[in-house]
């Protein structure tokens, strides 16, 4: 029997309003759920409202920004109107969430060290000694060897591998259930990538979580992902397991993705890349937001947005070369 979700996102409207005349519908009707134990990527080109997807989740939206619509549960709990309060709590202590830039999230004036220190004392209540000793540990645990240095350096002397380490030595050191990541390895080095990405799910199963790793990098995730969300002008434009989604897919734009990724078989550089542009959001079209970039592109199209169809259970797509599939 399939587990009952961990995190379950059901029409999640994100706007932001930039004047009079201007609202940019960042997200616009994302559903979407996270299983206990789950890897689920969501992938997508720059400016598709995976961050702040993400962001909405965590409650870190700021001003134009509101979510607008729908609704988040963490397990049975309705977490999208918890006050402020109560998600500093829930932040760290059952979900956590790491950043593309490292440097961004650790503050700079306090050693490593300090850091998960404080997180520790705060959401785990330790003393200090306790607390610098498992932060030791967390360290350690992340493939940091020189643990007991790195405790007191601040992040500015580690590389940035090192301190994505740092990072998800704190985001696990409340024992979350659920990690996401906003693509956690772009910054990097390509050989430094796949080590972080490995770390993850190495702590991921370790500690029993679950994982949302978000990417504009199709070939990233798919050796990692169970099931890969695809979105497109602030919507889900297909999902399907991982493996399926890969043997057999199924919209214009996730094929262009597919197709846009280096082939690692023969030698060459890139194959094309999908032309145009995402559709900015506070402009997006009165059809299929893919139209203007759509190879397969119909009259239809034009005139009004695709539903999810319905492939199979596990399959849906936003496109109406399914039509013949039930609505979603
Ligand atoms: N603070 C903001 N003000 C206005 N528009 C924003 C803001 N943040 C994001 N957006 C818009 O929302 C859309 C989605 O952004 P984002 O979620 O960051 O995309 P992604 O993470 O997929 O690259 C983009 O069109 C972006 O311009
Ligand atoms: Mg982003």
């Amino acid at each position: 029997m399939k587990k009952p979700p961990l995190l379950s996102v059901n029409q999640l409207k994100t706007h932001f309003y930039l004047d009079k005349n201007r609202v940019a519908k960042a997200v616009d009707g994302v559903s979407f759920t996270v299983s206990p134990g789950e890897t689920v990527a969501i992938v997508g080109e720059s400016g598709s409202g995976k961050s702040i997807t993400a962001l909405s989740i965590m409650q870190l939206i700021e001003k134009p920004g509101k979510v607008v619509e729908g609704s988040i549960h963490l397990h049975d709990k309705e977490i999208s109107n918890l006050p402020s309060k109560q998600m500093t709590k829930l932040r760290g202590n059952e979900i956590a969430m790491i950043f593309q830039e490292p440097m961004t999230a650790l503050n700079p004036v306090f050693t490593i060290g300090n850091q998960i220190v404080e997180m520790l004392r705060k959401h785990r209540k330790m003393e200090k000694k306790q607390a610098k000793i498992e932060a030791i540990n967390l360290l350690k645990t992340v493939g940091i060897s020189r643990a007991e240095e790195v405790v007191n350096e601040y992040p500015h002397q580690l590389s940035g591998g090192m301190r994505q380490r740092a990072m998800i030595a704190m985001a696990i050191s409340c024992n979350p259930k659920l990690l996401i990541a906003d693509e956690p390895t772009t910054a990097l080095d390509v050989t430094i990538q796949a080590q972080i990405l490995d770390l993850m799910v190495e702590m991921k199963e370790k500690f029993n979580m679950a994982l949302l790793l978000i990417t504009h990098d199709l070939g990233v995730v798919s050796e990692y992902a169970d099931r890969i969300i695809v979105m497109y002008g602030g919507q889900v434009v297909e999902e399907a397991k991982a493996k399926e989604l890969l043997r057999t897919t199924e919209h214009p734009y996730t094929k262009g993705l597919l197709e846009s990724l280096p082939n690692l078989k023969e030698d060459v550089d890139r194959l094309g890349t999908i032309k145009g542009t995402v559709p900015p959001a506070y402009d997006l079209p009165s059809g299929c937001r893919f139209y203007d970039r759509c190879p397969f592109a119909m009259e239809k199209c034009k005139q009004t947005n695709p539903p999810l169809y319905q492939i199979n259970d596990n399959h849906t797509v936003r496109c109406y070369l399914h039509e013949k599939e039930d609505i979603k």
